[in-house]
């Protein structure tokens, strides 16, 4: 790239000349998000794609968001800026693995958390993000058995609400999440008293029996804009404080740390790996792109749609 190109210009060029969208997550850097034409949740992402005429889309976030987007626009070409830009809690359930599970208890309905590989939904009956969780567990007959897949965290956190005992959960987890540190965070709490702690159900138990709120990273957003404190310790991934502060620049957002005393705070690696240049790369050369076999597009659409029907 020339070195005197100014990527934000080109970026916002490129776009009108392609018509091209840009979707981006909370977990994005800020400068990301302030580039994108629509920044949201995993939901709100997934229901921003069915509404797109645009034949480009340049997904600002993980793999699994990409492919999401893939099955439910088949015929539109997204681009994910950075290809190793995967997920470590999807990643925690393999097709093999998670298929041998399934076949041992056929009686159950399986919901899958979205943050899966694409392979992992075509097993289940119904995909769910972190803001409808609670909803399409409660879609399923009280008596009906569920297997929750993949994460343990808030799969046990929903269980323990909904009073689900035939829940059966699977051990993976989010390598953000898990790691936050509970005596960082009585530290924090010890010295900002009156600050209200949010955080994101996918950290461990731990963390979410001290919190005031729990939320989706769009519902922790909605709190601190509806909330009348003036100061969060924020559990979940840092990027999504770009958000709080620009709806409510009077107030103070500390981001909870990882167990590492080294980080003050506690980014996706993977959600990080998007970048403003690789954005514009793969804007101008509408590379690299997210590829899926017809036959996996077409199993994993059904659990896809229920989950987006359920909001
Ligand atoms: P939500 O966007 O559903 O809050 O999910 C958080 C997350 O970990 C996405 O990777
Ligand atoms: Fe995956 Fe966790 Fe990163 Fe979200 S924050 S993309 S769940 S590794």
């Amino acid at each position: 790239i020339d070195s005197g190109i100014n990527l934000v210009n080109e970026i916002n060029r490129l776009k009108v000349e392609k018509n091209a969208v840009i979707l981006a997550h909370y977990y994005q850097s800020p400068e990301i998000q302030d580039i994108a034409d629509f920044v949201g949740d995993s939901l709100a992402l997934a229901v921003k794609a069915t509404t797109l005429k645009s034949k480009l889309i340049i997904f600002a976030g993980v793999k699994f968001m990409g492919e999401t987007t893939k099955i439910l626009l088949p015929d539109a070409k997204i681009v994910l800026p950075d290809m190793n830009a995967g997920c470590s809690l999807a990643d925690s359930c393999n097709y093999h693995d998670f298929k041998a599970f399934k076949e041992k208890y056929p009686d159950h309905i399986v919901i899958t958390y979205v943050n899966t590989n694409a392979d992992i939904k075509t097993l289940s009956d119904i995909c769910c993000t972190s803001s409808n969780a609670e909803k399409v567990i409660e879609s399923i007959p009280m008596d009906k058995p569920i297997i929750f897949a993949p994460d343990r965290n808030l799969g046990n956190y929903l269980k323990n609400k909904l009073k689900r005992e035939n829940m059966l959960i699977w051990d993976g987890f989010c390598h953000v999440h898990q790691r936050f540190s509970l005596e960082r965070l009585i530290e924090l709490k010890k010295k900002y008293t009156t600050a209200k702690i949010i955080a994101h159900p996918e950290c461990q138990k731990t963390i979410l029996i001290m919190a005031d709120y729990i939320g989706s990273t769009s519902q922790l957003i909605d709190f601190t804009i509806n909330d009348p404190s003036t100061s969060y310790l924020v559990a979940t991934e840092y990027g999504v404080i770009h958000q709080m502060k620009k709806f409510s620049p009077e107030k103070d957002f500390i981001p909870v740390p990882p167990d590492d005393s080294t980080c003050a705070c506690n980014d996706c690696i993977y959600m990080k790996m998007i970048t403003l240049k690789k954005l514009y790369l793969s804007l101008k050369y509408e590379y690299p792109v997210v590829e899926l076999s017809p036959d996996i597009i077409e199993k994993a659409k059904l659990p896809i749609e229920r989950m987006i029907a359920i909001r």
